[in-house]
């Protein structure tokens, strides 16, 4: 049954309002089952009598509605009292204000002043005051990857991160991994292996596989390495996918994807010149 009582704020009023709403409805439903036209006030001028229909289809149809409004009012009396009882969570909470400050940022080898307020992520104060629109926001709590950039080098989720605790560091986001016009090794293989389709979540993975590749030519292992002791002397596709796990594509390009770190790991990429690189640009930057 629905209640269309005036819900000033949703507090203790309206939700009070609620069950006396559906109390009166019973009522009134009880007292024209009950009557059956035999009641002292069963009077043809009576207004809401006019439809009083003794027929037993009509009884029947009506006790169904009496047994469903109970029902609803027990179900729901709990929840509304538990709502009314529970004050809203920004009730008590006061918001404070922090003013922006200056947030010296190194972004791609070019210096950036943002004046933020130091709980913005990075994420948000790459696209959001930066302008660079390449790192994306996926799911905006570290499960996705789209967000991952660079830090001095290693990768991170950039959602999970917040701006002011990476002065100093030195930024590279996908728009900063191309040198002079020339893409990347892994932007290149990505083309080549056509390891992407909406293109989403490719910058993550891009700055995800740079940093996969570093970290295996510096000797770090992973849960699928045999001996931990020993780095293996090839990238396999199972090291491949492990190490790139953090990093979900919807769109399920993923054999592509290993395959394009595998072509760059054996050194088979091609030299980025042709149509094929023309294409690419032009669709990624459909991508906002
Ligand atoms: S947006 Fe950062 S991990 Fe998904
Ligand atoms: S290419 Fe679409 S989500 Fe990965």
């Amino acid at each position: 049954m629905a209640c269309h009582a005036p819900a000033a704020g949703f507090g203790f009023d309206a939700a009070q309002a609620c069950i006396e709403l559906i109390r009166s409805k019973q009522n009134i439903m009880s007292r024209n089952i009950d009557c059956q036209g035999s009641c002292s006030h069963h009077d043809a001028n009576t207004p809401h009598h006019d439809d009083h229909d003794a027929s037993p289809s009509s009884t029947s149809r009506r006790r169904f509605l009496q047994s469903a409004a109970a029902a609803a009012a027990a179900g729901s009396a709990p929840y509304v009292h538990a709502q009314a009882q529970t004050p809203p969570a920004h009730a008590s909470v006061a918001r404070a204000t922090v003013p922006p400050r200056a947030v010296k940022l190194d972004i791609n080898g070019r210096a950036y002043t943002l004046q933020i307020e130091p709980r913005v992520t990075l994420l948000d104060a790459l696209r959001e005051y930066a302008g660079l629109m390449g790192t994306k926001k996926g799911c905006g709590r570290g499960q996705c990857g789209a967000c991952t950039v660079l830090a001095n080098g290693r990768r991170i989720n950039s959602c999970l991160t917040l701006a002011v605790m990476h002065e100093g560091d030195a930024i590279t986001t996908i728009e900063g991994l191309a040198s002079n016009g020339t893409l990347s090794p892994v932007q290149r293989a990505f083309i080549e292996q056509d390891a992407f389709q909406c293109g989403y979540c490719t910058p993550g993975q891009i700055c995800s596989a740079t940093a996969l590749l570093t970290e295996f030519d510096a000797g770090a292992a992973s849960t699928v390495t045999a001996d931990v002791r020993r780095r293996p002397p090839q990238l396999t596709q199972e090291e491949i996918r492990e190490r790139m796990s953090g990093n979900i594509c919807r769109c399920g390009a993923y054999v592509n994807i290993v395959a394009a770190v595998q072509s760059v790991h054996r050194g088979t990429v091609g030299s980025g010149t042709g149509d094929t690189y023309t294409t690419f640009v032009i669709k990624t930057s459909d991508v906002a």
